[in-house]
């Protein structure tokens, strides 16, 4: 049991700065789009909902999440030892990586439901819940610490936490779905 709990811990600990980066532009999200407004054959390469103002301040808040996590890593480390595991390791770059792969794979995400005729803000059970995930595990997989237990951790928690977060969303009236 005390596996498990380690694996948890050391997954939300990585999962942190990749939500933080994935939630922000929702509240900051800009106008200039990432696309520009350009298609790919009959379609917008990313859509609208994608915006430059969103990806930089998701990018900077979930990297200086990571970095507070960072500088907590010696205590958290302290309370890690008593159970005998250590945290994956962080730095400015790791935090950094995390964060912007979780908005690239957000994008990609994106990409994707153009692609299937989708327009902006259409489900995609899935997809819209693991895209981000996914970008930050493809972005700091060689650079941290990340066992397949903590990708299943992750892949398990994140679509409750997602749906929970956008429901919230909805209800404060900064997201247009509870999706
Ligand atoms: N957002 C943004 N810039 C980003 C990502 C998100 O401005 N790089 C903002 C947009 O206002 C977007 C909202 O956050 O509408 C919610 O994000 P998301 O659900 O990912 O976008 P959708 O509007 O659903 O668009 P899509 O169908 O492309 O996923
Ligand atoms: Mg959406």
């Amino acid at each position: 049991m005390t596996g498990l709990w380690a694996e948890f811990l050391k997954a939300v600990f990585l999962l942190l700065p990749a939500y933080i980066a994935n939630m922000i532009p929702v509240f900051s999200g800009g106008k200039t789009p990432i696309d520009f407004g350009q298609k790919l054959y009959r379609h917008r390469i990313l859509g609208p909902g994608k915006t430059i103002r969103g990806f930089v301040y998701g990018v900077a808040a979930g990297t200086i999440i990571g970095s507070i996590e960072w500088l907590l890593l010696p205590f958290l480390n302290d309370y890690a030892s008593s159970f005998g595991f250590v945290f994956p390791k962080m730095n400015l770059f790791i935090a950094f990586l995390i964060s912007f792969g979780s908005l690239a794979g957000d994008a990609t995400g994106s990409f994707i439901k153009r692609r299937m005729n989708l327009e902006r803000g259409k489900e995609v059970l899935g997809l819209d819940q693991l895209n981000f995930i996914i970008g930050a595990i493809v972005f700091s997989f060689f650079f941290t610490q990340i066992s397949w237990e903590m990708i299943a951790v992750m892949i398990l928690i994140t679509p409750i936490v997602h749906r929970t977060a956008c429901i919230i969303g909805y209800w404060i009236k900064v997201k247009r779905e509870p999706w």
